[in-house]
């Protein structure tokens, strides 16, 4: 089983909109059975898929601190088939507080994770708040692939610094000597001399993760957000549908491990 972190303590980098529709593109175009894992107060993972998370009667959190409470309990159904979402909502705010006495605090993840593989799940995504806290930390614990989306504006580049040290200290203080950055992912690009400049430093800072293909500006991105629909849902034709396609082939081919193409088929189109 794969487990995929995007992960970058600046918001606005598009974390949510490559979780969400890297998640959805591994289920369809793939055919993989994937769960994105929100673990963001905000809950925009699941509401990017239509689920109103402010009614659930739990989510990530009560998973994370009710020992009762079991994975199938939370797990929810999506529109795109083979992908289910464990959603977030505000209630996160609370974990490092509820948690802060567990000498395992930055395990919890982890360990309530651990039925996914026995579940059937191929790939688990997950969709990072934008901090380093407690909350980052399980999820450097619970995955093994770190994607970092980098917005081409000015202090770009201090976050992906932050980012890359935070990975190497969990990687050795917890344990976890496979947890690596794969891909580096500049987003919101535009043809600007600002944002060409920090593509250089980032091509010298990342030369073997840098992604291929920016994520560029593209307004139909935005609006199937605002939808609740993936890229491929609201827009397939797109050039945003495009590139989000062509990012999570990227992500999907970095590791070179055989997960397996179980159900494949072509992406459905809205
Ligand atoms: N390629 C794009 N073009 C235009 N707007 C985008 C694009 N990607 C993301 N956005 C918008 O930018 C905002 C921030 O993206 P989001 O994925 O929520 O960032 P984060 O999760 O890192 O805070 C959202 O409103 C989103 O719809
Ligand atoms: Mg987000």
């Amino acid at each position: 089983m794969r487990r995929i972190a995007f992960i970058n303590e600046k918001g606005g980098t598009c974390k949510t909109t490559l979780a969400v529709n890297t998640a959805a593109w591994l289920a369809s175009a793939r055919g993989l059975k994937v769960l994105l894992v929100d673990l963001d107060t905000q809950g925009h993972a699941g509401k990017s898929l239509g689920l109103d998370v402010r009614t659930l009667p739990r989510n990530v959190f009560h998973l994370l601190t009710e020992p009762g409470v079991r994975l199938e309990d939370v797990v929810q159904p999506s529109a795109v088939e083979g992908l289910s979402v464990l959603p977030a909502y505000k209630e996160m705010a609370d974990f490092p507080l509820v948690v802060a006495q567990d000498e395992r605090r930055a395990h919890r993840l982890a360990d309530r994770l651990a039925p996914a593989e026995a579940a059937g799940y191929d790939v688990l995504v997950f969709d990072a708040p934008p901090s380093m806290g407690l909350t980052t930390r399980n999820i450097l614990v619970a995955a093994t692939e770190v994607v970092v989306p980098v917005a081409l504006t000015y202090f770009a580049l201090d976050g992906c610094a932050e980012v890359a040290a935070t990975v190497r200290q969990v990687s050795q203080s917890e344990g976890r000597p496979e947890l690596r950055i794969t891909k580096v992912v500049p987003t919101l690009y535009r043809r600007t001399a600002l944002a060409t400049a920090i593509l250089e430093r980032l091509q010298s800072y990342f030369p073997d993760t840098l992604a291929a293909t920016p994520l560029g500006y593209n307004v139909k991105v935005d609006e199937a957000q605002s939808h609740g629909k993936t890229i491929w849902e609201y827009a397939p034709t797109s050039r945003g549908a495009e590139m989000l396609a062509d990012i999570a082939s990227e992500i999907y081919g970095v590791a070179g491990k055989k997960t397996g193409s179980r159900r494949a088929r072509t992406p459905r189109r809205a």
